[in-house]
């Protein structure tokens, strides 16, 4: 029998790269999208090399319309379907809503919210046919605190992956999907290139020890509650005491303290 195969979007860096060794670890088949090939297919053939499993590779940009079904019919052409789907890829676009233009922004939507979705609503009808699917969206802390100034639509895309995925969770509940499972990741600030490309690496760098995750932990946490069936999880105590926080914590105070620590994560400036 085929082994299971793993849709991995963003695999060529930070927490998707670990999603790619942690599933490659437990025997899947890999498929590992990115704009950036060389990365993907190093990534493949370690992983091949050192699990005896097989990884294909796609080179496709999110942000560009077809990318989606680009990437589903390379693996449709190659006879394979998705079993689980983790929808990775981001990034944070710095700027202010004004001296952003609106061709960033709708990218940054089509990246981080409408191929997520998209890519969930075309594998599930196959994952329903065969009573499986795991689908992971890497959403973020920054999903439950107050929006703050720059990098004006991060945490309301993140937001929106995590309602996201509890309603698609409840409804495969509701519909006797008993094998097919949506969870959101809310990890906190994570080692990876992420700091890096949107270019508060210097700011973030001050930020205290405790706060920070290595992806593996990270990545853990979510397959685990991806096969647990749990809608949303966040990583890691400290991270989960944040959490907690931006519920009970009154709404403005929760708004002053993230618009007092914000400008060592987001940049307003271009
Ligand atoms: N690191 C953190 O502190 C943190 C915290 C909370 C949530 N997250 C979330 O975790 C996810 C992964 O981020 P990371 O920390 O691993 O960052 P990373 O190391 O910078 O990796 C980002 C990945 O996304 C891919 N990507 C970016 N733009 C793309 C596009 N237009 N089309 C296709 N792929 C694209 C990149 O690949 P290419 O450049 O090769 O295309 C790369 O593989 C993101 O959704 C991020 O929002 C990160």
């Amino acid at each position: 029998m085929a082994r299971r195969l793993c849709l991995i979007t963003g695999a060529s860096a930070g927490i998707g790269a670990e999603f790619a060794r942690q599933y490659a670890a437990l025997g899947w088949d890999l498929a590992l999208t990115a704009r950036r090939t060389d990365r993907l297919d190093a990534l493949a053939q370690e992983l091949e090399t050192a699990h005896g499993i097989s990884a294909i590779t796609i080179a496709q940009d999110l942000a560009v319309p077809g990318a989606v079904d680009a990437i589903l019919s390379t693996l449709e052409r190659k006879e394979r379907h998705v079993d689980a789907l983790v929808n990775n890829a981001g990034y944070g676009l710095p700027g202010t809503f004004f001296n952003t233009s609106w061709d960033e922004q709708a990218a940054f939507m089509r990246v981080l919210y409408t191929a997520p979705v998209e890519l969930a609503h075309k594998v599930l009808p196959g994952m329903a046919e065969r009573r499986y699917g795991r689908i992971i969206n890497v959403a973020s802390l920054a999903g439950y605190a107050a929006g703050s100034a720059g990098h004006t639509l991060y945490a309301s895309v993140k937001a929106g992956l995590i309602k996201f995925s509890e309603s698609l969770n409840a409804e495969c509940v509701a519909s006797g999907q008993t094998d097919i499972h949506c969870t959101a990741l809310c990890p906190g600030f994570t080692w990876s290139e992420f700091h890096d490309v949107n270019g508060t690496r210097e700011d973030t760098n001050k930020m205290p020890k405790w706060m920070w995750m290595e992806a593996a932990p990270v990545v853990k946490a979510g397959i685990d509650a991806v096969n647990r069936g749990e809608p949303v999880i966040v990583p890691g105590g400290a991270n989960k005491a944040l959490a907690t926080l931006t519920r009970i914590l009154p709404e403005p105070i929760g708004r002053a303290m993230v618009g007092a620590q914000s400008k060592r994560y987001r940049r307003t400036e271009v």
